[in-house]
Protein backbone atom coordinates (compact mmCIF):
# COMPACT_ATOMS: atom_id res chain seq x y z
CA UNK A 1 0.00 0.00 0.00
CA UNK A 2 2.52 2.13 1.58
CA UNK A 3 4.22 1.34 -2.07
CA UNK A 4 1.47 1.97 -4.32
CA UNK A 5 0.92 5.41 -2.90
CA UNK A 6 4.39 6.31 -3.21
CA UNK A 7 4.42 5.15 -6.85
CA UNK A 8 1.49 7.38 -7.64
CA UNK A 9 3.02 10.63 -6.03
CA UNK A 10 5.77 9.89 -8.04
CA UNK A 11 3.66 9.43 -11.17
CA UNK A 12 1.16 12.34 -10.64
CA UNK A 13 3.73 14.55 -9.27
CA UNK A 14 6.03 13.97 -12.37
CA UNK A 15 3.41 14.48 -15.14
CA UNK A 16 3.22 18.38 -14.65
CA UNK A 17 6.78 18.63 -13.99
CA UNK A 18 7.64 21.23 -16.12
CA UNK A 19 10.79 21.94 -14.96
CA UNK A 20 13.72 23.31 -16.26
CA UNK A 21 15.33 23.97 -13.08
CA UNK A 22 14.57 27.43 -11.84
CA UNK A 23 11.03 26.72 -12.98
CA UNK A 24 10.32 23.96 -10.19
CA UNK A 25 10.53 26.86 -7.04
CA UNK A 26 7.13 27.95 -7.95
CA UNK A 27 5.65 24.68 -7.77
CA UNK A 28 4.54 24.30 -4.88
CA UNK A 29 0.67 24.01 -5.21
CA UNK A 30 -0.48 25.97 -2.02
CA UNK A 31 0.82 28.90 -2.75
CA UNK A 32 -1.26 31.95 -2.02
CA UNK A 33 -2.37 33.78 -5.34
CA UNK A 34 -3.00 37.40 -5.13
CA UNK A 35 -6.92 37.74 -6.68
CA UNK A 36 -6.37 41.06 -8.30
CA UNK A 37 -3.52 38.80 -10.55
CA UNK A 38 -4.67 38.01 -13.98
CA UNK A 39 -5.39 34.45 -14.24
CA UNK A 40 -4.48 32.16 -17.49
CA UNK A 41 -7.23 29.66 -16.60
CA UNK A 42 -9.82 31.93 -17.46
CA UNK A 43 -8.90 31.90 -21.69
CA UNK A 44 -6.31 34.52 -21.93
CA UNK A 45 -4.66 35.90 -25.36
CA UNK A 46 -1.22 36.12 -25.02
CA UNK A 47 0.85 38.84 -26.72
CA UNK A 48 3.91 36.80 -26.79
CA UNK A 49 5.16 33.46 -25.55
CA UNK A 50 9.20 32.30 -25.43
CA UNK A 51 11.33 30.38 -23.86
CA UNK A 52 14.47 31.82 -22.29
CA UNK A 53 17.86 30.39 -22.36
CA UNK A 54 16.78 28.02 -19.62
CA UNK A 55 14.58 26.48 -21.24
CA UNK A 56 12.13 28.00 -18.87
CA UNK A 57 8.77 29.22 -20.79
CA UNK A 58 7.27 32.90 -20.42
CA UNK A 59 3.70 33.18 -21.73
CA UNK A 60 3.01 37.41 -21.81
CA UNK A 61 -0.27 39.49 -21.67
CA UNK A 62 -0.36 43.08 -20.81
CA UNK A 63 2.17 44.13 -18.06
CA UNK A 64 2.58 40.66 -16.67
CA UNK A 65 3.83 37.33 -17.43
CA UNK A 66 3.59 33.40 -16.40
CA UNK A 67 6.89 31.56 -15.66
CA UNK A 68 6.30 28.18 -16.97
CA UNK A 69 3.10 25.91 -17.35
CA UNK A 70 1.83 26.74 -13.71
CA UNK A 71 2.22 29.13 -11.53
CA UNK A 72 0.61 32.65 -10.82
CA UNK A 73 0.99 35.55 -12.97
CA UNK A 74 3.96 38.30 -12.11
CA UNK A 75 4.76 41.91 -13.40
CA UNK A 76 6.80 41.24 -16.24
CA UNK A 77 8.79 43.94 -15.18
CA UNK A 78 9.96 42.36 -12.53
CA UNK A 79 11.58 39.73 -14.79
CA UNK A 80 12.39 42.03 -17.57
CA UNK A 81 12.85 45.88 -16.12
CA UNK A 82 13.51 47.95 -19.10
CA UNK A 83 10.24 47.19 -20.93
CA UNK A 84 8.45 48.79 -18.55
CA UNK A 85 10.89 52.02 -17.23
CA UNK A 86 11.49 53.01 -21.02
CA UNK A 87 8.40 52.91 -22.73
CA UNK A 88 5.38 52.45 -20.03
CA UNK A 89 3.93 50.48 -22.55
CA UNK A 90 2.35 47.85 -20.45
CA UNK A 91 2.67 45.03 -23.14
CA UNK A 92 4.93 43.21 -25.45
CA UNK A 93 4.39 42.76 -29.41
CA UNK A 94 5.92 39.41 -29.81
CA UNK A 95 9.24 37.98 -28.12
CA UNK A 96 11.25 34.98 -29.46
CA UNK A 97 14.59 32.92 -28.51
CA UNK A 98 17.30 33.58 -31.19
CA UNK A 99 18.74 29.84 -32.74
CA UNK A 100 21.83 30.85 -33.69
CA UNK A 101 24.65 28.75 -32.47
CA UNK A 102 27.40 30.19 -35.11
CA UNK A 103 26.98 33.48 -33.42
CA UNK A 104 27.47 33.43 -29.38
CA UNK A 105 26.96 36.58 -28.63
CA UNK A 106 23.34 36.19 -30.00
CA UNK A 107 22.45 32.44 -29.22
CA UNK A 108 19.71 32.12 -26.96
CA UNK A 109 19.07 35.81 -26.27
CA UNK A 110 15.57 36.65 -25.75
CA UNK A 111 14.12 39.33 -28.35
CA UNK A 112 11.06 41.52 -27.52
CA UNK A 113 9.56 43.69 -29.74
CA UNK A 114 7.42 46.66 -28.65
CA UNK A 115 5.68 48.92 -31.59
CA UNK A 116 9.13 49.63 -33.20
CA UNK A 117 11.57 48.73 -31.03
CA UNK A 118 13.75 45.62 -29.82
CA UNK A 119 15.18 44.71 -27.17
CA UNK A 120 17.87 41.85 -26.76
CA UNK A 121 17.98 39.93 -23.25
CA UNK A 122 20.13 37.69 -21.65
CA UNK A 123 20.74 36.15 -18.53
CA UNK A 124 17.48 38.48 -17.82
CA UNK A 125 19.77 41.48 -18.26
CA UNK A 126 19.22 44.07 -21.56
CA UNK A 127 22.15 44.01 -23.59
CA UNK A 128 23.99 47.19 -24.17
CA UNK A 129 22.71 49.21 -27.30
CA UNK A 130 19.28 48.20 -26.68
CA UNK A 131 16.31 48.90 -27.37
CA UNK A 132 17.17 49.77 -31.15
CA UNK A 133 15.08 50.31 -33.83
CA UNK A 134 13.78 46.83 -35.00
CA UNK A 135 15.23 47.64 -38.68
CA UNK A 136 18.25 48.71 -37.35
CA UNK A 137 18.61 44.75 -36.19
CA UNK A 138 16.16 43.02 -38.79
CA UNK A 139 16.12 44.87 -42.11
CA UNK A 140 13.08 44.62 -43.64
CA UNK A 141 10.68 43.12 -41.12
CA UNK A 142 7.92 45.32 -40.15
CA UNK A 143 6.74 47.08 -37.17
CA UNK A 144 4.16 46.30 -35.08
CA UNK A 145 4.69 42.94 -35.09
CA UNK A 146 2.04 40.18 -34.20
CA UNK A 147 3.80 37.30 -33.19
CA UNK A 148 7.82 35.97 -33.50
CA UNK A 149 9.43 32.20 -33.37
CA UNK A 150 12.70 30.77 -34.13
CA UNK A 151 13.05 28.11 -36.88
CA UNK A 152 16.67 26.30 -36.89
CA UNK A 153 17.96 24.96 -39.90
CA UNK A 154 16.71 21.40 -40.30
CA UNK A 155 13.46 22.58 -39.53
CA UNK A 156 13.43 25.70 -42.00
CA UNK A 157 15.63 25.93 -45.19
CA UNK A 158 18.31 28.30 -42.71
CA UNK A 159 18.39 29.08 -39.53
CA UNK A 160 15.37 31.69 -39.27
CA UNK A 161 13.13 33.62 -37.53
CA UNK A 162 9.51 33.66 -38.53
CA UNK A 163 7.41 36.86 -38.11
CA UNK A 164 4.00 37.23 -38.17
CA UNK A 165 1.49 40.25 -39.35
CA UNK A 166 -1.98 39.82 -40.18
CA UNK A 167 -1.83 36.97 -42.69
CA UNK A 168 1.68 37.62 -43.61
CA UNK A 169 4.76 35.35 -42.20
CA UNK A 170 8.33 37.19 -42.89
CA UNK A 171 10.99 34.83 -42.87
CA UNK A 172 14.10 36.31 -41.61
CA UNK A 173 17.32 34.56 -42.52
CA UNK A 174 19.59 34.90 -39.61
CA UNK A 175 22.75 34.95 -41.53
CA UNK A 176 22.07 36.61 -44.43
CA UNK A 177 19.63 39.17 -42.94
CA UNK A 178 17.66 38.83 -46.01
CA UNK A 179 13.51 38.32 -45.64
CA UNK A 180 11.01 36.22 -48.00
CA UNK A 181 7.48 37.34 -47.27
CA UNK A 182 4.83 34.47 -47.56
CA UNK A 183 0.87 34.62 -46.46
CA UNK A 184 -0.51 32.14 -45.07
CA UNK A 185 -4.35 33.23 -45.16
CA UNK A 186 -5.42 29.74 -44.02
CA UNK A 187 -3.71 30.35 -40.15
CA UNK A 188 -6.17 32.29 -37.88
CA UNK A 189 -4.33 35.62 -36.81
CA UNK A 190 -1.46 34.60 -34.50
CA UNK A 191 -1.15 36.70 -31.35
CA UNK A 192 1.90 34.91 -30.11
CA UNK A 193 4.37 32.12 -32.02
CA UNK A 194 6.27 28.92 -30.15
CA UNK A 195 8.23 26.38 -30.76
CA UNK A 196 8.17 23.76 -28.77
CA UNK A 197 9.66 20.08 -28.52
CA UNK A 198 10.45 20.56 -32.50
CA UNK A 199 6.78 21.85 -33.46
CA UNK A 200 5.21 24.97 -34.18
CA UNK A 201 2.65 26.71 -32.63
CA UNK A 202 0.32 30.03 -33.43
CA UNK A 203 -1.90 31.08 -30.43
CA UNK A 204 -5.15 32.99 -31.09
CA UNK A 205 -7.58 33.77 -28.63
CA UNK A 206 -7.35 30.98 -26.14
CA UNK A 207 -7.15 28.30 -29.08
CA UNK A 208 -3.43 27.20 -30.67
CA UNK A 209 -3.02 25.57 -34.20
CA UNK A 210 -0.06 23.25 -34.94
CA UNK A 211 1.65 24.35 -38.09
CA UNK A 212 3.98 23.38 -40.54
CA UNK A 213 7.33 25.99 -40.32
CA UNK A 214 8.33 25.37 -44.29
CA UNK A 215 4.47 25.46 -45.34
CA UNK A 216 2.14 27.03 -42.90
CA UNK A 217 0.50 23.66 -43.30
CA UNK A 218 -1.71 22.41 -40.78
CA UNK A 219 -2.49 18.42 -40.31
CA UNK A 220 -4.63 17.35 -37.87
CA UNK A 221 -7.52 18.93 -35.68
CA UNK A 222 -7.28 22.46 -34.34
CA UNK A 223 -7.56 25.28 -32.76
CA UNK A 224 -7.31 23.04 -29.17
CA UNK A 225 -7.80 25.06 -26.42
CA UNK A 226 -4.49 26.16 -24.67
CA UNK A 227 -5.21 25.47 -21.16
CA UNK A 228 -5.53 21.53 -21.94
CA UNK A 229 -2.03 21.47 -23.31
CA UNK A 230 0.05 24.34 -22.23
CA UNK A 231 -1.08 25.26 -18.57
CA UNK A 232 -2.33 23.58 -15.35
CA UNK A 233 -5.93 24.72 -14.62
CA UNK A 234 -8.69 22.99 -13.01
CA UNK A 235 -10.99 20.99 -14.69
CA UNK A 236 -9.11 21.03 -17.79
CA UNK A 237 -6.34 18.77 -19.12
CA UNK A 238 -4.31 17.33 -16.46
CA UNK A 239 -6.19 19.13 -13.63
CA UNK A 240 -5.80 17.92 -10.29
CA UNK A 241 -3.26 18.51 -7.47
CA UNK A 242 -0.17 17.68 -8.97
CA UNK A 243 3.20 18.60 -7.13
CA UNK A 244 7.14 18.72 -8.57
CA UNK A 245 8.44 15.06 -6.95
CA UNK A 246 11.52 15.79 -5.15
CA UNK A 247 15.33 14.70 -6.54
CA UNK A 248 15.42 12.42 -3.21
CA UNK A 249 12.36 10.33 -4.12
CA UNK A 250 12.77 9.78 -7.72
CA UNK A 251 12.62 6.11 -8.72
CA UNK A 252 13.60 5.52 -12.23
CA UNK A 253 11.66 2.21 -14.30
CA UNK A 254 14.69 2.15 -16.78
CA UNK A 255 16.57 5.12 -19.22
CA UNK A 256 17.44 4.79 -23.00
CA UNK A 257 19.20 6.58 -25.99
CA UNK A 258 18.16 5.53 -29.20
CA UNK A 259 20.35 5.93 -32.57
CA UNK A 260 19.35 9.91 -33.00
CA UNK A 261 19.82 10.77 -29.45
CA UNK A 262 16.62 10.80 -28.37
CA UNK A 263 16.98 10.01 -24.54
CA UNK A 264 14.06 8.71 -22.08
CA UNK A 265 13.65 8.31 -18.94
CA UNK A 266 10.47 6.41 -17.52
CA UNK A 267 9.05 6.62 -14.32
CA UNK A 268 5.45 4.56 -13.34
CA UNK A 269 3.26 5.59 -15.69
CA UNK A 270 5.19 8.69 -17.08
CA UNK A 271 8.14 9.22 -19.26
CA UNK A 272 10.40 12.46 -20.07
CA UNK A 273 13.11 13.40 -23.14
CA UNK A 274 16.11 14.58 -21.83
CA UNK A 275 17.51 15.57 -24.74
CA UNK A 276 15.41 18.66 -25.09
CA UNK A 277 16.17 20.52 -22.01
CA UNK A 278 16.39 23.44 -24.41
CA UNK A 279 12.74 23.70 -24.46
CA UNK A 280 12.55 22.60 -20.58
CA UNK A 281 12.21 18.98 -19.39
CA UNK A 282 8.61 17.69 -19.53
CA UNK A 283 6.77 14.83 -18.52
CA UNK A 284 3.95 12.94 -20.72
CA UNK A 285 1.88 9.88 -20.15
CA UNK A 286 3.94 6.86 -21.56
CA UNK A 287 0.63 5.83 -23.70
CA UNK A 288 0.97 8.85 -25.04
CA UNK A 289 4.28 7.57 -27.27
CA UNK A 290 3.48 3.66 -26.56
CA UNK A 291 0.02 3.62 -26.68
CA UNK A 292 -0.21 -0.47 -25.46
CA UNK A 293 2.23 0.32 -22.58
CA UNK A 294 -0.37 0.70 -20.08
CA UNK A 295 1.31 -0.02 -17.33
CA UNK A 296 4.56 1.21 -17.51
CA UNK A 297 8.01 -0.60 -17.83
CA UNK A 298 10.30 -2.93 -15.79
CA UNK A 299 13.38 -2.35 -18.77
CA UNK A 300 14.36 -0.59 -21.98
CA UNK A 301 16.85 -0.81 -24.27
CA UNK A 302 17.33 1.00 -28.16
CA UNK A 303 19.06 -1.33 -30.54
CA UNK A 304 19.18 -0.33 -34.48
CA UNK A 305 16.45 1.76 -34.69
CA UNK A 306 13.90 -0.11 -32.35
CA UNK A 307 13.19 -0.02 -28.94
CA UNK A 308 12.89 -2.27 -26.74
CA UNK A 309 10.09 -2.40 -23.98
CA UNK A 310 10.46 -5.14 -20.97
CA UNK A 311 7.34 -5.67 -18.73
CA UNK A 312 6.87 -8.29 -16.59
CA UNK A 313 7.20 -10.92 -18.78
CA UNK A 314 6.56 -9.79 -22.30
CA UNK A 315 8.97 -7.48 -24.71
CA UNK A 316 7.19 -5.15 -27.01
CA UNK A 317 9.62 -3.71 -29.82
CA UNK A 318 8.64 -0.73 -31.46
CA UNK A 319 10.29 1.16 -34.81
CA UNK A 320 10.98 4.71 -34.49
CA UNK A 321 10.40 7.38 -36.90
CA UNK A 322 8.09 10.65 -36.47
CA UNK A 323 6.40 8.34 -34.08
CA UNK A 324 6.77 4.18 -32.33
CA UNK A 325 5.18 1.70 -33.70
CA UNK A 326 4.74 -1.38 -32.47
CA UNK A 327 6.20 -3.96 -34.83
CA UNK A 328 3.41 -6.79 -35.84
CA UNK A 329 2.96 -9.73 -33.69
CA UNK A 330 4.28 -8.01 -30.41
CA UNK A 331 4.22 -8.01 -27.36
CA UNK A 332 6.15 -11.48 -27.24
CA UNK A 333 7.53 -13.72 -24.42
CA UNK A 334 11.11 -12.68 -22.67
CA UNK A 335 11.73 -16.30 -23.18
CA UNK A 336 11.09 -16.30 -27.29
CA UNK A 337 12.39 -12.92 -27.60
CA UNK A 338 15.77 -13.00 -25.50
CA UNK A 339 16.13 -16.11 -24.31
CA UNK A 340 15.48 -15.79 -20.70
CA UNK A 341 13.04 -15.44 -17.75
CA UNK A 342 11.67 -13.71 -14.59
CA UNK A 343 11.45 -10.12 -13.60
CA UNK A 344 14.16 -7.60 -15.50
CA UNK A 345 15.06 -5.10 -13.62
CA UNK A 346 17.62 -2.79 -16.07
CA UNK A 347 18.70 -3.68 -19.54
CA UNK A 348 21.10 -1.50 -21.79
CA UNK A 349 23.17 -2.07 -24.76
CA UNK A 350 26.53 0.01 -25.29
CA UNK A 351 27.24 1.82 -28.26
CA UNK A 352 28.07 0.07 -31.55
CA UNK A 353 27.68 -3.03 -29.51
CA UNK A 354 25.41 -5.87 -30.45
CA UNK A 355 25.14 -7.39 -26.93
CA UNK A 356 22.11 -6.56 -24.10
CA UNK A 357 23.08 -6.48 -21.21
CA UNK A 358 20.33 -7.82 -18.89
CA UNK A 359 20.13 -6.87 -14.97
CA UNK A 360 18.70 -9.27 -13.18
CA UNK A 361 18.83 -9.01 -9.27
CA UNK A 362 22.61 -9.56 -8.48
CA UNK A 363 23.29 -11.08 -12.29
CA UNK A 364 24.31 -9.69 -15.54
CA UNK A 365 23.43 -11.80 -18.16
CA UNK A 366 24.78 -11.11 -21.60
CA UNK A 367 22.68 -11.73 -24.84
CA UNK A 368 23.92 -11.94 -28.42
CA UNK A 369 21.15 -9.38 -30.67
CA UNK A 370 22.74 -10.59 -33.75
CA UNK A 371 22.01 -14.59 -32.64
CA UNK A 372 18.44 -16.56 -34.07
CA UNK A 373 17.46 -17.96 -31.70
CA UNK A 374 18.75 -15.47 -28.91
CA UNK A 375 19.71 -16.79 -25.70
CA UNK A 376 21.99 -15.79 -22.74
CA UNK A 377 25.26 -16.17 -23.72
CA UNK A 378 27.36 -14.72 -20.40
CA UNK A 379 26.48 -14.53 -16.95
CA UNK A 380 28.49 -12.46 -14.36
CA UNK A 381 27.42 -11.44 -11.09
CA UNK A 382 27.41 -7.62 -9.88
CA UNK A 383 28.26 -6.03 -6.67
CA UNK A 384 24.90 -4.64 -6.11
CA UNK A 385 21.27 -5.34 -6.14
CA UNK A 386 18.06 -3.91 -6.33
CA UNK A 387 19.10 -1.88 -9.35
CA UNK A 388 16.05 0.10 -11.32
CA UNK A 389 17.74 1.30 -14.54
CA UNK A 390 20.69 1.13 -16.80
CA UNK A 391 22.33 3.23 -19.31
CA UNK A 392 25.37 2.84 -21.49
CA UNK A 393 26.25 5.87 -23.62
CA UNK A 394 30.09 6.48 -25.05
CA UNK A 395 31.02 7.96 -21.23
CA UNK A 396 30.14 4.05 -20.40
CA UNK A 397 27.55 3.06 -17.59
CA UNK A 398 25.55 4.71 -15.04
CA UNK A 399 23.52 2.54 -13.18
CA UNK A 400 20.50 4.03 -11.03
CA UNK A 401 19.24 2.75 -7.94
CA UNK A 402 16.53 5.22 -6.18
CA UNK A 403 17.84 8.97 -6.52
CA UNK A 404 21.23 7.53 -7.01
CA UNK A 405 23.46 6.07 -9.60
CA UNK A 406 26.76 4.32 -10.20
CA UNK A 407 29.17 5.27 -13.11
CA UNK A 408 31.27 2.31 -14.80
CA UNK A 409 33.93 2.48 -17.60
CA UNK A 410 32.69 -1.15 -18.96
CA UNK A 411 30.70 -3.65 -18.32
CA UNK A 412 33.55 -5.89 -17.50
CA UNK A 413 34.40 -2.60 -14.72
CA UNK A 414 30.75 -3.53 -13.59
CA UNK A 415 31.37 -6.58 -13.46
CA UNK A 416 34.64 -7.28 -11.62
CA UNK A 417 34.24 -4.86 -8.99
CA UNK A 418 34.15 -5.89 -5.42
CA UNK A 419 32.55 -2.88 -4.23
CA UNK A 420 29.93 -0.09 -5.40
CA UNK A 421 32.25 2.71 -6.20
CA UNK A 422 30.98 6.26 -4.97
CA UNK A 423 27.46 7.49 -5.55
CA UNK A 424 26.22 10.42 -7.82
CA UNK A 425 22.35 11.98 -6.78
CA UNK A 426 19.99 12.40 -8.93
CA UNK A 427 19.48 16.39 -9.61
CA UNK A 428 17.24 18.97 -10.46
CA UNK A 429 19.38 19.95 -13.63
CA UNK A 430 19.50 16.06 -15.05
CA UNK A 431 15.70 15.09 -14.65
CA UNK A 432 13.73 18.23 -13.75
CA UNK A 433 12.92 16.63 -10.12
CA UNK A 434 12.72 19.48 -6.93
CA UNK A 435 16.09 19.61 -4.94
C1 LIG B 1 6.63 47.40 -11.98
O1 LIG B 1 5.51 48.17 -12.39
C2 LIG B 1 4.64 48.54 -11.32
C3 LIG B 1 3.44 49.24 -11.90
O2 LIG B 1 3.73 49.98 -13.02
C4 LIG B 1 5.42 49.43 -10.34
O3 LIG B 1 4.57 49.81 -9.28
C5 LIG B 1 6.61 48.64 -9.83
O4 LIG B 1 7.40 49.45 -9.00
C6 LIG B 1 7.46 48.14 -10.97
N1 LIG B 1 8.48 47.23 -10.45
C7 LIG B 1 9.73 47.26 -10.85
C8 LIG B 1 10.64 46.24 -10.24
O5 LIG B 1 10.14 48.08 -11.66
C1 LIG C 1 23.31 36.20 -14.57
O1 LIG C 1 22.84 37.25 -13.77
C2 LIG C 1 23.06 37.07 -12.38
C3 LIG C 1 22.48 38.24 -11.61
O2 LIG C 1 21.41 38.82 -12.28
C4 LIG C 1 24.56 36.97 -12.11
O3 LIG C 1 24.76 36.71 -10.74
C5 LIG C 1 25.14 35.84 -12.95
O4 LIG C 1 26.53 35.81 -12.80
C6 LIG C 1 24.79 36.04 -14.42
N1 LIG C 1 25.25 34.87 -15.16
C7 LIG C 1 25.90 34.97 -16.31
C8 LIG C 1 26.27 33.68 -16.96
O5 LIG C 1 26.17 36.05 -16.82
C1 LIG D 1 -11.47 27.76 -29.99
O1 LIG D 1 -11.60 26.56 -30.71
C2 LIG D 1 -12.88 25.97 -30.66
C3 LIG D 1 -12.84 24.67 -31.45
O2 LIG D 1 -11.87 23.84 -30.93
C4 LIG D 1 -13.91 26.92 -31.27
O3 LIG D 1 -15.19 26.36 -31.15
C5 LIG D 1 -13.84 28.24 -30.53
O4 LIG D 1 -14.71 29.17 -31.17
C6 LIG D 1 -12.43 28.79 -30.52
N1 LIG D 1 -12.41 29.99 -29.69
C7 LIG D 1 -11.67 31.04 -29.97
C8 LIG D 1 -11.77 32.18 -29.00
O5 LIG D 1 -10.90 31.08 -30.92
Amino acid sequence: MELLAKTLFLCLALTLTNAAPAQTHDAAPEEEVDPNLPDRCEGLEFDAITPDEKGITFFFKGSYLWKGFHGPAQPSNESFKELDDLHNIGHVDAAFRMHDPDNTDDHDHIYFFLDDKVFSYYNHTLEDGYPKEIQEDFPDVPSHLDAAVECPKGECAANSVLFFKGHDVHVYDITTKTVKTKSWHHLPVCTSAFRWLEHYYCFHGHNFTRFHPLTGEVSGSYPKDIRNYFMRCPNFGHGGDYQVVKCSEVKLDAITSDDTGKTYFFAGPIFMRLDTSRDGLHAFPITRTWKELTDGVDAVFSYTDKMYMIKDDQVFIYKGAAHYTLIEGYPKSLKEELGLEGHVDAAFVCPNEHTVHIIQGQKMLDVDLTATPRAVTGDQSIPMSDIDAGFCGPQGIAVFKGSQYYKYGSTMMLANSKMAPRPHIITSEMMGCRD
